[in-house]
């Protein structure tokens, strides 16, 4: 079967924010879409191997940021790549992070926030769709909401493999296999040679240095 077809689907991208007892969790998510209008229902697609899906499970609560264009490149780099099972994503260190309701949310660059409660997971196999009612929501900035395709065609970003769109990359050739480099910090994949970039080239997810990039 060609999945290349489901490159075609739209997608926002979304920070989801929650709680793991007192302990703020999250992660970065391409699959928020509004199930109802009337008394708002929303769906979201959750790895059951993300830390988030178990804190939302125990916490029946999130928040959503609708992440806008300009967002600083370290939330998607943080909330996107890294687990929240041994590090706190959401302390302050790495982006401006605020609270609402009691959740954590992103606080710079968020075209508006979602506060919901969770009405029903339903198994999807690998990812669990949870399904959740508005319970509050916010304004944010006016800039354009990032979308799936500005994330992939602008800033360059893959999806991890928890990511429900995650595709295996086959190289074009042996040659483009064997010139491969991974970033440490937030796993893009550059193709080619990249001691030939400048000096000062940084990973355009995650904004690191150069010698962060490790042959794959
Ligand atoms: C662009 C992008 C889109 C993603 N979309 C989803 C998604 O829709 N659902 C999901 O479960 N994980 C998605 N992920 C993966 C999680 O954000 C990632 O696995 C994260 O490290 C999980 O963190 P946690 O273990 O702290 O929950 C996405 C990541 C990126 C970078």
């Amino acid at each position: 079967m060609d999945l290349s077809v489901l490159h075609k689907l739209t997608y926002g991208m979304y920070a989801v924010g929650t709680l793991d007892g007192i302990r703020p969790a999250g992660c970065i998510v391409n699959t928020v879409i509004q199930v109802t209008s009337d008394n708002p229902v929303i769906a979201v697609s959750m790895n059951k191997n993300n830390f988030t899906y178990e804190a939302i499970k125990k916490s029946g609560r999130f928040s959503i940021s609708i992440l806008s264009e300009a967002v600083e490149r370290n939330v998607i780099a943080e909330l996107g790549f890294a687990c929240g099972r041994k590090m706190d994503k959401f302390c302050g260190k790495n982006f401006a992070c605020g609270v609402l309701d009691g959740l954590p949310i992103v606080k710079e660059h968020a075209c508006g926030y979602m506060v919901c409660d969770v009405i029903a997971m339903h198994d999807a196999e690998t990812h669990c769709v949870i399904m959740a009612r508005l319970t509050k929501t916010l304004g944010g900035t006016d800039e354009p909401p990032m979308t799936y395709e500005y994330y992939h065609n602008v800033i360059k970003g893959k999806a991890p493999k928890n990511a429900p769109t995650y595709q295996v990359e086959v190289p074009k050739s042996e040659k483009q296999a064997q010139l491969r480099y991974i970033c440490e910090v937030c796993g893009y994949i550059y193709e080619g040679d990249i001691t030939k970039e400048a000096d000062d080239y940084v990973c355009p997810v995650c904004k690191q240095p150069k010698s962060r990039f490790k042959r794959m």
